[in-house]
Order: structure tokens, then C-alpha cells, then sequence
């Protein structure tokens, strides 16, 4: 089971400037929750945005170059590696960003779980569009914004329903 997993504004901007583009702690705990004791797949630019090794799960980093090197992470030169490892590490793998790597691995996801934050805002990266011919929505919950968490925002999980697209 690959599972991308993604925060992304009402028109699927994801990132600016290699930062997140909000502050939502409960979404933060979302993903969390989703992605704790399972392998973590990212691109070196999330790795370096985030800036250290998400803990109680494997990392496993994407990058091209071969002089980069970093403390508790495995890096790999392709997704197709990356999804290697992962699958020798666990059933459910987990694909946490950032655009090009989304792009790259859509089509081989059997699952999106999706923040919608109800927000439109400046943006450099962007999720890919959700096709309805491969996609439907099975869950979603409507968080509200309370004093901590400024915008409103909704958990969805999709599930592929096409192989063939
Ligand atoms: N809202 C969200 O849910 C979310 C989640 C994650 C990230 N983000 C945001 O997204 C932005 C970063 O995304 P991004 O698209 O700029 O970068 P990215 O996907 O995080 O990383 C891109 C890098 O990954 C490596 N890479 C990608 N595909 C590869 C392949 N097939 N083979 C080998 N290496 C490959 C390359 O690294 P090298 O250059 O080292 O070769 C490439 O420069 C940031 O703003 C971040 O905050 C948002």
C-alpha cells in the first residue's frame, strides 16, 4: 500500500520558498498519526525543509547527488529505489512530498490522504490534480479553526478506483 500524504490549499498549492505554507498543529498530529512506525519517502528539498529526520519512522530521502550526505537518513537515487526499500521495510509506505515527488509517484499511489485547508494563498509548488476517473473521496472530516490552528480545514482519504489511469 503506497500512500501519498499532503496539506494542500483549495488550489493544491503545497509549498513557497522550500517552507509549508501555514501553521496547523493539528494537522501536523494528523500526520503524525498516519505516518508514525512506517517509511517515509521524500525529496531532498522536504528533507532540507524540514531539517532533520522525522523520528519513529524510517527516512528515506531521494537526491541525485552523490555528495550529500546526512545522519540518520537512507538516501536514494530514484523513487523506484526508494519505493524498493520501503516495501522491504513495511506493507504501508508513505509518500510525504514534496511536488516533484508527489508528481512522480501519483500514479503508482493506491491512496491520497489529503488536508484541504480552506485557504487560497501565494504558492511555487503544487500537489497534482486529483483525476475523479481514478479517485474517490471515502472519508472526509471537516476541522474547524479554533485559536491555534488559524484556517479551516478538511481530512479527506481517497482511494484509487481505476488502475488503468
Ligand atoms: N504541504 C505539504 O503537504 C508538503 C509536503 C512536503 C513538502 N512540501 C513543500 O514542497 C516544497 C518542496 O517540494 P519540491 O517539489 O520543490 O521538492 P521535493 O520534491 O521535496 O524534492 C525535489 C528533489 O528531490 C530529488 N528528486 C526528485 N525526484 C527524483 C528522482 N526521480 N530521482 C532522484 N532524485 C529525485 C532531487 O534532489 P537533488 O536536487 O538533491 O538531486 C530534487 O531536487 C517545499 O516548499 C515544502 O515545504 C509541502
Amino acid at each position: 500500500m503506497i500512500t501519498l500524504v499532503v496539506a494542500a490549499g483549495k488550489k493544491n498549492e503545497i509549498g513557497k520558498d522550500n517552507q509549508l505554507l501555514w501553521h496547523q498543529p493539528k494537522d501536523l498530529k494528523h500526520f503524525k498519526e498516519i505516518t508514525q512506525g512506517h517509511p517515509v519517502i521524500m525529496g531532498r528539498k522536504t528533507y532540507e525543509s524540514i531539517g532533520k529526520p522525522l523520528p519513529n519512522r524510517t527516512n528515506i530521502v531521494i537526491s541525485r547527488r552523490k555528495d550529500w550526505f546526512q545522519e540518520g537518513i537512507l538516501i536514494v537515487g530514484s523513487l523506484k529505489e526508494a519505493l524498493k526499500f520501503a516495501k522491504k521495510i513495511d506493507d504501508e509506505v508513505f509518500v510525504i512530498g514534496g511536488g516533484e515527488v508527489f508528481k512522480q509517484s501519483l500514479e503508482q499511489a493506491d491512496k491520497i490522504e489529503m488536508t484541504r485547508v480552506e485557504v487560497e494563498t501565494e504558492a511555487d509548488v503544487f500537489f497534482p490534480e486529483i483525476n475523479p476517473k481514478v479517485w474517490i473521496l471515502t472519508q472526509e472530516e471537516f476541522i474547524p479553526k479554533d485559536e491555534k490552528n488559524p484556517l479551516d480545514m478538511y481530512f479527506q482519504t481517497f482511494e484509487r478506483i481505476n488502475t488503468t489511469l
